[in-house]
């Protein structure tokens, strides 16, 4: 089932009188249950077209729909509640707040969830600290860590909410191998649940762990490919 659509998309950031054209009419389908890699050069609009697709950027002409609904039709507040509702963001910086506590961090986004009571939450933020292995540090402040246990904060935050989609931008980019290895294997397992899963990534190793590899070329969709074991089996160009 298709989870996102997105027809001719274009997007120009405007600033200080400078139009800059990141992208230039994206056709892009995903369906629920994929993992999608998207890769391409410094400044192809990759990090825009996830900021685009988890509704933190505005498209500039074109249509986006999520399960059928037409965001770009949407206010900023129904934005905000579907990100809040549907969607989990995994980021290279981590974005965790340094003066909240690895716990506290965790249950921020279910600020503003109503229909449960704050021991159910905690029970929530408990179990997910416990699956991404940092437990013993729940009580500690994010700065205290290292790269590797504040990305898995940052997953166990992003998971907190049951988000049918989760996008990462580098989200091993600063991390090193072993502990890049490990954060991957989280985001594989969270597909095997059923969890749909875009990511942002310069490193091939990284991106073929998923299951479909999507290459940007000055703001286009330059190739789609399938990916198994590893291996690309299906291409198809989309240069005109
Ligand atoms: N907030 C912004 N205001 C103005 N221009 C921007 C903004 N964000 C991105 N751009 C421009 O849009 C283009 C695409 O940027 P984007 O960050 O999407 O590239 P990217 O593929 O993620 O690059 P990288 O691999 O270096 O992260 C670039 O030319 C960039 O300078
Ligand atoms: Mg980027």
């Amino acid at each position: 089932m298709s989870l996102i659509t997105i027809k001719n998309l274009v997007k120009i950031y405007s600033s200080d009188g400078v139009n800059t054209q990141a992208l230039n009419g994206i056709d892009l389908e995903i369906n629920e249950g994929e993992f999608v890699a998207i890769m391409g050069p410094s400044g192809s609009g990759k990090s825009t077209l996830l900021q685009i697709l988890g509704c933190l950027e505005r498209i500039t002409f074109g249509q986006y729909f999520f399960e059928d609904k037409e965001l770009n039709t949407y206010s900023d507040d129904e934005l905000a509640f579907i990100r809040n509702q549907k969607m989990g963001f995994i980021f290279q910086s981590f974005n965790l707040l340094p003066r909240l506590t690895v716990f506290e961090n965790v249950k921020l986004p279910l600020i503003y969830t109503e229909n449960l009571k704050d021991f159910e939450k905690n029970k929530i933020v408990d179990d997910l600290i416990t699956l991404v292995g940092i437990n013993e540090r729940k009580d500690y402040r994010s700065t205290k860590l290292s790269g590797g246990q504040k990305q898995r904060v940052a997953i166990a935050r992003a998971l907190v909410n049951q988000p049918k989609i989760i996008f990462a931008d580098e989200p091993t980019g600063s991390l090193d191998s072993k502990s890049g290895e490990t954060i991957l294997k989280f985001l594989q397992d969270l597909n095997d649940q059923g969890h749909t899963i875009v990511l942002v990534t310069h490193e091939s190793e990284v991106a073929e762990s998923a299951k479909r590899i999507i290459y940007i070329k000055d703001g286009l969709i330059d190739r789609d490919c399938l990916v198994t074991n590893r291996r690309i089996v299906k291409e198809q160009g989309f240069n005109k």
